[in-house]
């Protein structure tokens, strides 16, 4: 029999695939707390992993473990180095957690866009017909100019949705040819900073690693324009958050959405929190009834096929 981790709690329906698997015994842990994760997991072959941080502490004596099966694509919360001496696998869900993020992501263009906070109290406060003539700075997404930051899985989806609303899209990244981005409709932008300069909106879909940490300081900022937004969806820390709140209260932009901060949850006393130029979401593109069963069961599809020896190579981190 082998031992199966659920590393804080997900959908039923990757549950139940899980349980009903007669080769496995399951738990799932919910205490996250590195003392309970040291204790608990080296009785473990596979884990799967939602929130909560492996590192090297818990792993170097996780002898049985063969594979960990992220909850998601992002796996800033392991310690990939320690997975590679010890040839442990790293298993994403590659397949199902693009479409609700770039949802998202034009929610909160949208949200921005229309004033959409601002019009709902309007409604609620009874001054419905003093809006009339004021002055909004509310714009069409029409023929605005979107430079998306990395161009992968959610990118990708994005681009799609981008040009429906009949917007320019421009994409950084490095890492990806010319033609890719072409075929999907944009343009490759090879120096970010102009692709700055021209843009109105940006949205950052780049993992967060040492080279994009602070990607998007208060000096990157400033050469964009006055009107313009930024929407972080990635992680937290690849846009500076002083940085922004400064580049927000000194109208260097005009607005940002983050989903995502540089500490989860965000302390009490983090300015953005009363920002009113900041959209807020608490690190949830995923949570949309079909993205987290669909992830789930890709997440405990994977640790099936990793001990059946048929795993999907999307899904398999190159480390
Ligand atoms: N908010 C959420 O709930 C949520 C959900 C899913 C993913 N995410 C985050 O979004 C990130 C992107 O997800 P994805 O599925 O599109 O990943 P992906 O790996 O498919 O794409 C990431 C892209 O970023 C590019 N990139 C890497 N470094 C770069 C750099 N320095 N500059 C520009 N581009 C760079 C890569 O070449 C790649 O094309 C994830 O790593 C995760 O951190 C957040």
């Amino acid at each position: 029999m082998l031992k199966i981790a659920i590393v804080d709690k997900i959908h039923q329906d990757g549950i139940r695939l899980l349980k009903n698997n007669t080769k496995f015994e399951c738990e799932i842990i919910e205490d996250l707390s590195k003392k309970n994760l040291i204790s608990k997991l080296p009785a473990f072959d596979g884990i799967t992993l939602r929130r909560g941080k492996i590192d090297a502490e818990i792993l170097q004596n996780c002898k049985k473990l063969k594979v960990i099966s992220r909850h998601g694509v992002g796996f800033d919360n392991v310690d990939i180095q320690y997975l590679k001496k010890s040839n442990i696998k790293l298993l994403v869900t590659a397949t199902t957690t693009s479409v609700s993020p770039a949802e998202h992501i034009m929610f909160m263009i949208i949200n921005i866009s229309k004033g959409m906070d601002f019009f709902d109290k309007v409604v609620r406060s009874g001054e419905f017909g003093s809006v009339m003539h004021m002055k909004h700075n509310t714009f069409e997404l029409s023929n605005k100019k979107i430079l998306i930051i990395g161009f992968g899985r959610i990118g990708r989806k994005l681009i799609k949705r981008c040009l429906g609303f009949e917007m320019k899209v421009y994409a950084y990244d490095p890492y990806v040819e010319k033609n890719i981005i072409q075929s999907f409709g944009g343009t490759k932008i090879d120096d970010l900073s102009n692709g700055l300069k021209e843009a109105d909106i940006i949205s950052l879909s780049v993992p967060l690693t040492r080279e994009t940490q602070n990607m998007i300081t208060l000096d990157k900022m400033k050469m964009m324009k006055k009107n313009s937004i930024i929407i972080n969806t990635s992680r937290g820390g690849v846009v500076n958050e002083k940085d922004l709140n400064e580049a927000l209260n000194k109208k260097i932009i005009y607005g940002a959405g983050l989903d995502v901060f540089e500490k989860e949850p965000p302390d009490n006393n983090n300015p953005l929190l009363k920002n009113k130029r900041v959209v807020l979401s608490p690190h949830a593109a995923t949570f949309t009834q079909e993205c987290l069963s669909k992830m789930s069961i890709e997440t405990a599809q994977n640790i099936i096929d990793f001990f059946e020896g048929k795993v999907n190579k999307n899904s398999i981190v190159k480390i």
